[in-house]
């Protein structure tokens, strides 16, 4: 039980990275580094006891800090997701970001967060607290901005990823954890059953950027109201999901789950709450060959991630839930993933 801080590795820079490791009374352990403040590995037991990682990551930085490391695991930002063609406005300024994804700008840009060293400190008895500050300017986006991500692992296996910010000039932000989770610890997840508390989604066009609707989930492949199997639907759903859910959220702002899945062969399962108004199924469609921890080679659809979020691109949705945040305001963002056990 407790955390301990070990070196992991160095950055192609010649920079110490950390791993912090956390671990429960019920034997699961959760390992962290400082570089992207990252989560490298989530050891959770099945129905029988038997442990497994049961997210995606490297071994070593060459792999993390290499050109297809599809930010395992990392914190995104300044922007998590994506703004159509990098541009927005604050109080009638333009602002330009690098195009990075087609035509848009995504997950905080060329040098965004999930590729920056933190500084990270050991709180309390099992929590590690990293920070970062982003001058004026970095990747496009106004303000100085700092910013705190507090990671704590309970006794109930809960791993919370608590975001605080504070800016000196007004700006946006929208902060998410990018892990990619397969409960049986490989394998496809279509067996994974998925049940995503939202009655509707952000309908995008063909460069993934919301049009502004709505749409209901009800009667489509999108419904995942009670659960359902991850890979019953996923070919009616373009390439596969990587869609924004609304949260059925009773207040702005309150915790809600946005997610549960079970892993049936295994009993493995997880909760995903969150503050936030949106949550991004990504099913992995984009895996090809990537090689992993512990001789791991993680293909298409092994992997999802359940990244908490505001809404895609809203910095251009008047209509979406505000992502600015004022110099004088603290932004405060809760994340909780819950491992547990189904019998
Ligand atoms: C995006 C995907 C993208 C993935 C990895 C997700 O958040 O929605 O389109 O491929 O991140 O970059």
């Amino acid at each position: 039980m407790g955390i301990e801080k070990q070196p992991f590795g160095k950055t192609s820079a010649g920079q110490n990275v950390d791993v912090f490791i956390l671990a429960n009374g019920n034997g699961v352990k959760v390992k962290i580094i400082n570089h992207g403040a990252t989560i490298v590995s989530v050891e959770a037991p099945d129905r029988a006891g038997n442990f497994a990682d049961v997210v995606l990551g490297f071994d070593d930085m060459a792999g993390y800090q290499s050109a297809g490391n599809p930010y395992f695991g990392a914190t995104c930002g300044r922007y998590a997701n994506r703004i159509a063609k990098g541009r927005f406005s604050v109080d009638g300024v333009e602002y330009q970001l690098a195009i990075n994804n087609g035509v848009n700008a995504l997950h905080g840009g060329l040098l965004g967060f999930d590729k920056k060293l933190w500084d990270a400190e050991i709180v309390g008895e099992n929590a590690v607290k990293m920070s970062l500050t982003s001058p004026d300017g970095e990747e496009g986006y106004p303000g100085t901005l700092t910013v705190v991500v507090l990671f704590s692992l309970t006794d109930a296996n809960e791993l919370r990823i608590e975001y605080t910010a504070r800016t000196d000039r007004k700006t946006i932000l929208n902060l998410t954890n990018h892990s990619y989770f397969n409960l049986a610890g490989g394998g496809t997840h279509y067996d994974h059953l998925m049940m995503i508390n939202a009655d509707r989604y952000t309908v995008v066009d063909d460069t993934a950027i919301p049009t502004g609707e709505l749409r209901a989930v009800a009667g489509t492949e999108m419904d995942f109201r009670s659960p359902t199997p991850l890979g019953k639907n996923i070919d009616r759903a373009g390439a596969g999901y990587d869609h924004n859910y609304c949260i059925n959220q009773s207040a702005a702002g309150e915790l809600t789950l946005a997610a549960k899945v079970l892993d049936p062969a295994s009993g493995r399962t997880l909760e995903c709450w969150t503050t936030a108004p949106g949550v991004q199924l990504y099913a992995g469609n984009f895996l090809d060959n990537v090689k992993g921890k512990g001789g791991a080679v993680y293909n298409w659809r092994e992997g999802f991630c359940l990244e908490t979020q505001h809404y895609p691109d809203s910095p251009n949705q008047p209509d979406f839930p505000s992502t600015e945040l004022a110099s004088g305001e603290t932004y405060t963002q809760t994340c909780i993933y819950t491992f547990g056990v189904a019998q």
